[in-house]
């Protein structure tokens, strides 16, 4: 015997609860109403999309409005291309070469010219100017060249040294005096109107033999030795010196007597 099939429905819908039976109820209430859709038919189905798009379409066109009114941002900074930091890493180099080139250069200079000076002081060293001094002894001329009571002054730019032909202590002699002040190391001036050696430094006065008699100066002026040479010449020699203090002017080859 078969079954009978009307047999399930009944037990399906005995079986279903009662709250869902309550619920479908509610909901076809609700959908009479229009404030909630209800089940629809398939009559019904085309137009839900419809409703469906005009509420999408009015949901998709809503953001253009809202773009319209978004702030303009400003534009990304560009970075820099890489051939720039190049180029500035390029001209870091050249400006760290030509300093260093300077300063070689400069350095080389230096040394070159160190070298140079220091090649000058050994040529000088080893070859001394020995004629840049002028010799100690050196002959002024024949006595006769030197008249009693004359001073003469031509040889103090060359040998420092006055010849005089003048009495002293009662004894005419030639001798050679000292261009140097006893005082300080200036040298004075012959005065011929005041017959005297004058010192423009401090104002020492000497006679004419070299005693001093003014001015701070505390000693007479020195004598050279003076001879003569074998050709009659009279010969002055730097060498040696005689203090009239000392009495050393008594010594013989401190004058010549005429
Ligand atoms: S140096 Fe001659 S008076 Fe002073």
């Amino acid at each position: 015997m078969a079954k009978a099939p009307a047999d399930k429905p009944a037990v399906a819908k005995a079986a279903a609860p009662k709250s869902l039976t309550r619920d479908t109820a509610s909901i076809l209430a609700a959908a009479r109403t229009g404030s909630k859709p209800g089940p629809v038919s398939k009559a019904d189905a085309p137009a839900r999309p419809a409703a469906v798009a005009e509420t999408a379409s009015t949901v998709v066109k809503a953001p253009p409005a809202k773009l319209a009114t978004a702030p303009v941002l400003p534009p990304k900074p560009v970075k820099p291309a890489a051939k720039k930091g190049a180029d500035a890493e390029q001209d870091r180099r050249g400006f760290l070469e030509m300093a260093l080139g300077s300063f070689m250069a400069t350095g080389f200079t230096a040394l070159s010219m160190t070298g140079g000076l220091f090649g000058l002081g050994l040529a000088r060293f080893m070859f001394p100017n020995v004629l840049a001094e002028p010799p100690s002894r050196f002959k002024v001329g024949f006595r006769e060249g030197f008249p009693s009571g004359k001073v003469e002054t031509k040889y103090v730019a060359q040998y420092g040294v006055w010849v005089v032909n003048s009495d002293v202590a009662g004894q005419q002699q030639i001798y050679a005096l000292k261009t140097v002040c006893t005082h300080l190391g200036c040298t004075p001036n012959w005065l011929e109107a005041e017959q005297k050696f004058k010192c423009p430094c401090h104002g020492s006065g000497f006679y004419k033999d070299g005693v001093n008699f003014e001015g701070p100066a505390p000693r007479p002026l020195e004598r050279y030795a003076i001879r003569i040479a074998d050709d009659g010449q009279l010969e002055i020699d730097k060498g040696r010196s005689y203090h009239e203090e000392l009495g050393q002017w008594a010594d013989p080859e401190s004058y010549i007597t005429v």
